[in-house]
């Protein structure tokens, strides 16, 4: 198959859709990669660096989407690409169609076949594309919640792991997902005094018995949280509830009774936040603060350690990248239901029922169009 791997244009997005390691894994099972010039700069790699996996180097975008079959980036194509894209090209990518309808009636018109990286769904309902970005999300949370307890950034002053003879620090995460492990492995591994709050009692069991004895885990309610927040240095929001928007479970009336120079890492900002003050930032700017309590609620916080998300996407995306190249997306979507789950646009034909909901367009079974294809 002819691939194609396109520079990014999206506003500060500096990861690229495959690492050179994974171009050469794609060139040994006899795939041609076309990789644009500078594609993977943003991330530390160079156009050598693709060449001498085997890739040929293209220098423009409008030649990468001209000649490949299947693209695989990272972020939904953005305007300036819709009109690049072919009849009957393969999409692989991060899309979020249901947040953008100006996109999904581009990909429609331009009869692409869109397989979504965040709707790949494994049939014990894990989303393996998802997860290695919510893992350095998490991970990030408890580095950047750190760094602005700092007083130099208006925060408590405070050192995670305290010292000999002076109390460490106290994380609150609320949320015991992939978001919330990573976020409490890291606080935990600072030396701080930490506590996971989940709805879901089976993951507290299994939190209770695998982290270190530094993380303590509670049922997380509104009167519980109540009382958190005023005891806790640092809280992080990690909650998910699947297709909907993020519960406001920190509110207006709790920031006075928290402590000066609190810091609060909004995690789930992606899905409208889950604290009733958070609003998307960017890395650029990343905070701001209410009532002496700092905010970090970056929407998009892999790309701020674009080298770390990109291998991580890779790990993530090439053993399926692999099996649409090899087999063709029909094949490969018939043979892997994960796969068939992420195809959500089918040459004019919308196949994921979220988004035709979303929009209010016809839906197709994705069955009958494999079958037809
Ligand atoms: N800002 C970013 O850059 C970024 C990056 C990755 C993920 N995210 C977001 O982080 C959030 C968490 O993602 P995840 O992958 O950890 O999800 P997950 O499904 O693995 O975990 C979510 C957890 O929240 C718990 N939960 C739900 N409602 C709760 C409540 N009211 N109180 C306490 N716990 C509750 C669930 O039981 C579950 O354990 C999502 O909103 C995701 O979109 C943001």
């Amino acid at each position: 198959m002819i691939i194609g791997i396109p520079k990014e244009i999206k506003p500060a997005e500096n990861r690229v859709g495959m690492t050179p390691s994974g171009v050469l894994e794609l060139v040994k099972a006899g795939h041609t990669v076309y990789v644009q010039s500078t594609a993977g700069m943003g991330t530390d790699f160079y156009d050598e660096d693709y060449a001498n996996a085997g890739a040929q180097i293209l220098p423009t975008i409008e030649e990468v989407y001209a000649i490949a079959e299947m693209i695989i980036k990272v972020k939904e194509p953005i305007e300036p690409e819709y009109k690049l894209i072919k009849e009957n090209q393969l999409l692989f990518t991060y899309f979020h169609f249901a947040s953008c309808e100006a996109l999904t009636k581009a990909m429609i018109e331009q009869k692409a076949i869109c397989l979504s990286y965040e709707t790949v769904e494994t049939p014990d309902r894990r989303l393996p594309l998802l997860i290695p970005m919510s893992e350095v999300a998490g991970r990030m949370a408890t580095q950047e919640g750190a760094k602005y307890l700092e007083r130099t950034y208006r925060g408590r002053g405070i050192l995670m792991g305290g010292v000999p003879g002076v109390p460490p620090a106290r994380v609150l995460v609320i949320g015991g997902g992939v978001v919330g492990t990573q976020a409490a492995k890291i606080a935990a591994g600072m030396g701080a005094d930490v506590t996971i709050m989940d709805l879901n009692l089976e993951r507290l069991r299994y939190l209770d018995d695998t982290m270190p004895a530094n993380v303590h885990t509670q049922v997380g309610n509104e009167m519980r949280i109540r009382e958190a927040v005023k005891e806790n240095d640092l809280i992080i929001g990690a909650v998910l509830i699947p297709g909907a928007k993020a519960p406001k479970l920190i509110t207006r009336d709790m920031l006075p009774t928290m402590r000066q120079g609190t810091v609060l890492v909004d995690v789930a900002i992606d899905q409208g936040g889950c604290f009733e003050t958070s609003k998307p930032t960017t890395h650029d700017d990343p905070t701001y603060i209410i009532d002496d309590v700092i905010h970090y609620t970056v929407a998009n916080m892999p790309g701020a350690v674009p080298f770390t998300s990109t291998l991580a996407l890779t790990n993530a995306t090439l053993p399926y990248a692999m099996q649409l190249a090899n087999k063709g997306w029909v094949k490969a979507c018939k043979e892997n239901s994960a796969l068939k789950l992420g195809l959500n646009i089918i040459k004019g034909d919308v196949v994921y029922k979220g988004v035709s909901e979303a929009f209010d367009l016809p839906l197709r079974s994705v069955e009958e169009v494999l079958e037809q294809a």
